[in-house]
């Protein structure tokens, strides 16, 4: 199977300049992007440069008036009439965007509130104490950097990002931040229990025993919480908060605060995804797309440099970390004659390492590397 894979070597021989140095400076700061709107730059070094074709500038270039769907979860679990409206706004919502975002769904919006503000703690801490957990070791229990891909994407972006795998095992307390740390672990709990409400409603959307897609990752599950930090931006149309993507996994839970930014690529523009008080976005992952055979779409999304800032987000990741030998391929029960099974078995580490070394930047999903027939 040849991919083209976006070394370090390829991105530093396209550059008039020391590309490899600059980023090797500023990851040695360990003061990420925050360090350098501290230290009160108005240009934005060459490094944080996006190429930018006509049509898909660093600003919306959504002309419509369209925003993702929104779902009100109310009575879903007391008023059975209420549960199949929403059941089918999510298929329309899964099949046509990817993307939507849900109201009353369970989390208190003062948990929601002290989840954004400890991110925020945490990047106000003395760069001291925060260079001591800069690293780019994955096997820690706390995960702080700029840019996980700043030396293998073609720009790096405007953000800085700490993660945390909080399931199947969360990380012994001491190890996580004291400033966030309560929260980050009753956030969890909360939000893994609105994983299962998902996962329940979504089986239903496909016609499964509610239970289906939960019993299916019970033994292979996992939650990644990343906390992302976008600081104000000098020159933002030179440059992206997030570059475009779609995410590696079944589904994501994002919280995001009033600033707005977040854009996802329906029917070839980009749409914001309006700040709504109390709302959390759901995405469909590219797993979850293979596992449904292509009737839940994994979206392309990405989020804006902005004047205004800094903006924080929280992105929990529900799929599992670990390598297992277990292989996901179409749903049995959603194949037939008619919709043969159109993507290879893989286990969730294959799809997720195949797609890492392909890198992010400006590519589309791996999914098609996973077609049967290709390759
Ligand atoms: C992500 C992501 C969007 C945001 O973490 O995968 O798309 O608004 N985040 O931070
Ligand atoms: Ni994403």
């Amino acid at each position: 199977m040849e991919i083209s894979k976006n070394s370090e070597i390829s991105v530093t021989t396209k550059h008039d300049y020391d590309r490899a140095s600059e980023l090797k400076a500023f990851d040695e700061t360990k003061d990420g992007v925050k360090g350098l709107v501290d230290a009160s730059v108005t240009k934005i070094p060459r490094m944080f440069h996006h190429k930018f074709d006509k049509d898909s500038s660093s600003t919306s270039s959504s002309i419509t008036k369209l925003d993702v769907p929104t779902i009100d979860l109310v009575d879903i679990h007391q008023d059975p009439t209420r549960r199949k409206i929403v059941v089918e706004q999510i298929r329309e919502a899964s099949e046509k965007w990817g993307f939507f975002q849900i109201v009353n769904h369970g989390i208190e919006v003062s948990v929601l509130d002290e989840m954004k503000n400890g991110v925020i703690r945490f990047y106000e801490q003395d760069s001291e104490v925060k260079r001591e957990l800069y690293s780019r070791e994955p096997l820690r229990p706390l995960v702080y950097n700029s840019n996980f891909d700043l030396y293998t994407s073609a720009a790096a972006c405007w953000r800085d990002t700490f993660s945390c795998l909080m399931a199947p095992k969360s990380p012994k307390p001491e190890d996580l931040p004291s400033v966030c740390r309560d929260i980050l672990l009753e956030y969890t709990k909360q939000v893994m229990k609105l994983g299962n409400v998902l996962f329940e409603l979504l089986s239903e959307v496909l016609g499964l025993n509610p239970n289906y897609l939960n019993d299916m990752m019970r033994c292979d599950d996992g939650l990644a919480i990343a906390c992302h930090y976008y600081p104000s931006c000098p020159e933002p149309e030179l440059t992206l908060g997030a570059a475009r993507h779609s995410d590696i996994d079944f589904i994501t839970v994002l919280l995001q605060d009033h600033i707005g930014g977040l854009q996802v690529l329906h029917e070839n523009n980009w749409v914001d995804v309006s700040p709504l008080p109390g709302a959390l976005v759901i995405n469909i992952g590219d797993l979850l797309q293979l596992i449904t055979n292509d009737k839940f779409k994994s979206v392309e999304h990405r989020v804006v440099a902005n004047h205004v800032g800094p903006r924080v987000s929280v992105a929990s990741f529900f799929r599992s970390f670990q390598p297992s030998t277990r292989l996901y391929g179409p749903i049995k029960e959603l194949v037939s004659e008619d919709n043969p099974p159109m993507y290879k078995e893989t286990t969730v580490q294959d799809y997720v390492e195949f797609s890492m070394a392909r890198g992010f930047d400006g590519i589309t999903s791996s999914l098609p590397y996973f077609k049967i027939g290709n390759f």
